[in-house]
């Protein structure tokens, strides 16, 4: 069943809808949504059916999907994924990047709703104007001043994308210009953050009764949104400018914290001479450095700079054989000319999560993806273990950094306090007592497939102050996989039912 809207004249106004048009302020400099999207969530009910697409602008790929809801908490999804081309990140004009998204949405139709486009296409030779157009969550991780349900200008971009033309326009009307512009029966009726989607997605699927606190990403980038009480949103008041006509029914918005670029000043980071040296070679220097420190995109890029600091160091034995006796592998190491490790982004985050896992005997594993990774042969035990000290350090670093932006959340929202009394009782039954859960969706390559992420997480949660052992225990943490495409799709049906 599609989701059946017929084209409106107001094609972009959508806005207009007073339930639709809250206008979101900046809130210290991050994009807040307003009370409609919360309001979303709490109007998708798990007896929502129907179908609906998303597409995910925000790491290494672009993603496509449909989603059909089952209306029973469950829902199937088909999606097509693509490597952005990293000569498109950095275009020089937007309409580059935004017609070959386009583009992928067409193919995507045609693959698995080809009746669909056909019949549309059909219909437009006819004259005819189309009858069921899909309505499009676009989840767009980067910061965006978002002024309507869908409708936001961007205010920078991360994670490597720099197209200077893009900044300051709307870009859910860049992509609906190329949309029309290959005729496509498809309206960006949603714009949403994947952390946003994640939260969604996360409050559809989770189980038990609790509302979800926080949606986080550990993947290519990092940020979190979560769920904040209207009137401790003190720029909401003060901020010149500030719009007072904003839906206030439930009491709350859900923040998109973006807090990658925490502490941009570094007076708490750690810094080594490696995150320097990484820093000095991206778009944004000096921008997003918590976010450098944790995600996925950048704990590779540490991990090259470390090991060619070691590498330039006369005394440092590291990949440097006198002879091959000195070497368990009876040879002596080479490294290729061409490495990866000689590139900028030449270590995949991938090669970390190996190495970290690695407890085979002399490190078998490791030396193998240093061989076939970055080109570096014969590597001794000796090598491969002092690689592993070095992933080790950083992944552990990331995650521990995570629980802080983590344990920010719930300490600054009360949410240990709010429950207090819900200790953390095993009934009958084994069940967690839901009254004192925090629950938390995640998503993103780190949080999903780096070992034992989560666990450094909450090691590091039990040590905060205000959380310690007993508040860990009752924070629930759930993966919302793909939650950023399911949850856009939750809130176009939401728009796409015009409130
Ligand atoms: C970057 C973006 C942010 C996004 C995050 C995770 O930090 O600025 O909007 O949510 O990456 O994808």
């Amino acid at each position: 069943m599609f989701s059946r809207r017929r084209i409106r004249e107001d094609r972009h106004s959508d806005v207009s809808d007073p339930n639709l048009c809250d206008l979101c302020p900046q809130w210290n400099g991050k994009s807040v949504y307003t009370s409609s999207f919360l309001r979303t969530a709490s109007l998708i009910t798990p007896s929502h059916q129907g179908l609906y697409l998303a597409v995910d602008l925000g790491g290494t790929n672009f993603r496509v999907c449909s989603i059909q809801l089952h209306g029973n908490t469950t829902f199937s999804l088909t999606q097509s994924k693509v490597a952005i081309p990293r000569a498109l990140m950095t275009a020089p004009t937007a309409p580059e990047l935004f017609s070959f998204l386009a583009k992928q949405i067409e193919t995507f139709l045609k693959t698995h709703h080809n009746e669909h486009f056909q019949a549309h296409q059909q219909r437009r030779k006819d004259g005819l104007e189309s009858q069921e157009i899909f309505q499009l969550g676009f989840t767009f991780s980067f910061p965006v001043q978002q002024i309507g349900i869908n409708r936001g200008t961007l205010i920078r971009w991360t994670k490597g994308f720099d197209i200077d033309d893009a900044i300051g326009k709307d870009v859910c009307q860049l992509l609906q210009f190329e949309i029309d512009a290959l005729h496509l029966p498809v309206k960006v009726a949603a714009l949403v953050n994947d952390t946003v989607g994640t939260l969604m997605a996360r409050s559809y699927t989770s189980p038990g009764k609790t509302g979800t606190l926080l949606g986080g990403i550990f993947g290519t980038g990092t940020n979190g949104a979560y769920v904040e009480k209207l009137d401790r949103i003190t720029k909401l008041k003060t901020a010149k400018g500030a719009s007072t006509d904003y839906d206030k029914s439930t009491g709350h918005m859900i923040i998109n914290t973006e807090w990658g670029s925490f502490d941009n000043n570094l007076k708490g980071l750690p810094i080594t001479p490696y995150d320097h040296a990484l820093d000095g070679l991206t778009p944004n220097p000096g921008i997003q450095m918590f976010e450098k420190r944790v995600s996925g995109m950048f704990l590779g890029e540490i991990l090259r700079h470390a090991i060619l600091a070691l590498l330039s160091k006369p005394n440092c034995q590291l990949f440097k054989d006198e002879t091959s006796g000195s070497n368990d592998m009876h040879s002596t190491t080479t490294i290729a000319d061409d490495s990866p490790l000689y590139r900028q982004w030449g270590i995949d985050t991938s090669f970390l999560s190996v190495a970290h896992e690695d407890q085979s005997q002399g490190y078998r594993i490791t030396r193998q993806a240093l061989s076939r990774d970055l080109g570096i042969d014969a590597a001794s035990s000796e090598d491969a273990e002092a690689v592993k000290t070095l992933v080790a350090a950083i992944g552990k670093r990331s995650a521990r950094l995570s629980a802080v932006a983590i344990a920010a959340v719930i300490l600054s929202t009360g949410r240990l306090d709010d429950s207090a009394q819900g200790n953390i009782e095993r009934k009958e039954g084994k069940q967690v007592d839901e009254e004192g859960i925090v629950d938390i969706g995640v998503d993103g390559s780190l949080v999903e497939y780096y070992p034992g992420f989560e666990e450094y997480i909450r090691e590091a949660l039990r040590e905060v102050e205000g959380i310690g052992e007993a508040g860990e225990k009752r924070v629930r943490i759930g993966i919302a996989k793909d939650g950023s495409g399911v949850g856009a799709a939750l809130i176009a049906l939401v728009a796409g039912r015009g409130g």
